[in-house]
């Protein structure tokens, strides 16, 4: 295999240094290329990614069938303006409502697609009702309306005054979703599993209480599944676990094979409120990106992904929870599919530096958990190896508690 690259790790960084903004933290390495579960930096070195693309690359790095498509599409049409139809976008439009539900409206990103569903939702609503009720430790992206519906204090910092009409709740309480709804209330947004804060599960019935409250008090129910959309969880959407079915439903990150691509679906009543001249992305809904969504898709069917990230989801659950029996600095393990929270009674962040030390990549968030989202086909052996490394990480840090 060859990995060789033009410049070294560390004159990318200068380069950097010079001319990129430095908003983001950053581990002193530079990827340069990637085969399925496995990427490679520029010195040569392999990681096993169980964190892969920060869960946009849902099928690994470059799987084979996306890369066609890009390479085959951008041959043709890279972009036209949403002023024409383009095949691409109707086929991944009828994927997508064919697997789930309803319409499409396609975006760049998560936190474009919130934006969307936002406005979709006040626009649904009778003149007067525009409060949107959301919850402690969410995440619903950095822009303005995404984050003011993100309830975390820590991002809400030094941005103000942020977006109007936003109440926050509790996640997985009930009673207190009842006690802030009224007759302004338009929507109730909700990630079936918290992603960034902390892979929290809904319960079962809270998720069906949310429905019976909105449909009670006539206002819509917003699904953020942009992490656990198109198949991380085992099933294509995340709801369909729960048998609550959203008014609207975001989507992004891993939606096409590692592309940049957003999406809203809603179903065809609320649809028609996004009338022309409401919203609009130039780029939403590019050829390029299309082709690429309904190859990740097709790749998922016909290498039975689901079920093989079911298949994993229990592997991982399995090694893990003898791990948990050994180490009590496990505190939970919360599992759905491949995203994998590992609640710790230390600090998660070491973690991932001693496990990037020994070649596997994974993810801290929350302060004390150790995330991971593998991709969708990741093999048992990879299963196995990622694990005997966090296994012999936790034991290390068990050690220095
Ligand atoms: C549930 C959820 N919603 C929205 C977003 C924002 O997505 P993006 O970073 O593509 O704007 C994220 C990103 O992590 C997310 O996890």
């Amino acid at each position: 295999m060859n990995t060789a690259t033009t410049q070294s790790s560390q004159q990318t960084i200068e380069i950097f240094d010079k001319y990129v903004i430095p908003n983001y933290g950053r581990y002193p390495i530079c990827l340069v290329r990637g085969e399925g579960s496995y990427v490679w930096d520029a010195e040569g070195k392999r990681y096993l990614d169980l964190f892969p693309g920060w869960g946009c690359n849902m099928l690994g790095y470059c799987p084979p069938p996306v890369v066609e498509a890009i390479q085959s599409q951008a041959a043709k049409l890279i972009h036209v303006p949403n002023t024409w139809y383009n095949e691409a976008q109707g086929a991944f439009a009828e994927f997508l409502a064919t697997r789930g539900f309803g319409q499409a409206f396609f975006c760049n990103s998560g936190a474009e697609s919130i934006e969307g569903a936002i406005k979709l939702a006040r626009l649904h609503s009778p003149e007067g009702r525009h409060k949107i009720i959301t919850f402690e430790n969410s995440f619903h992206g950095r822009t303005y309306a995404a984050l003011t519906a993100t309830a975390q204090p820590k991002f809400h910092e030094g941005v103000g005054p942020l977006v109007a009409g936003f109440r926050y709740s509790a996640f997985n309480d009930l009673d207190q979703v009842a006690s802030l709804v009224d007759d302004e209330t338009c929507a109730i947004l909700v990630e079936p599993i918290q992603g960034e804060g902390g892979v929290n599960i809904a319960e079962p019935e809270f998720l069906s209480g949310l429905r019976k409250l909105a449909d009670e008090n006539d206002c819509l129910l917003i699904f953020d599944e942009v992490q656990t959309g198109m198949g991380r969880t085992g099933t294509w959407f995340s709801y369909q676990q729960y048998d609550v079915q959203p008014d609207i439903m975001t989507l992004a990150k891993g939606l096409a094979g590692g592309v940049a691509c957003g999406a809203i679906m809603a179903t065809t009543e609320v649809a028609r409120s996004l009338r022309p001249g409401t919203h609009a992305s130039t780029f939403g809904g590019n050829p390029l990106a299309m082709a690429a969504g309904v190859a990740a898709g097709k790749m998922i069917e016909d290498e039975n992904l689901l079920e093989h990230c079911q298949e994993m989801s229990r592997r991982f659950a399995s090694h893990l929870q003898t791990l948990q029996t050994e180490l009590e600095i496990i505190r939970e393990l919360r599992i759905r599919g491949m995203m994998i929270g590992i609640d710790l009674t230390v600090p998660s962040m070491p973690a991932v530096a001693k496990c990037m030390e020994r070649g596997v990549l994974v993810n801290a968030t929350h302060d004390t958990v150790l995330r991971l989202l593998p991709a969708l086909n990741v093999s048992a052996e990879q299963v196995d190896e990622g694990c005997e490394v966090i296994a012999e990480v936790l034991r290390e840090m068990r050690e220095e508690a």
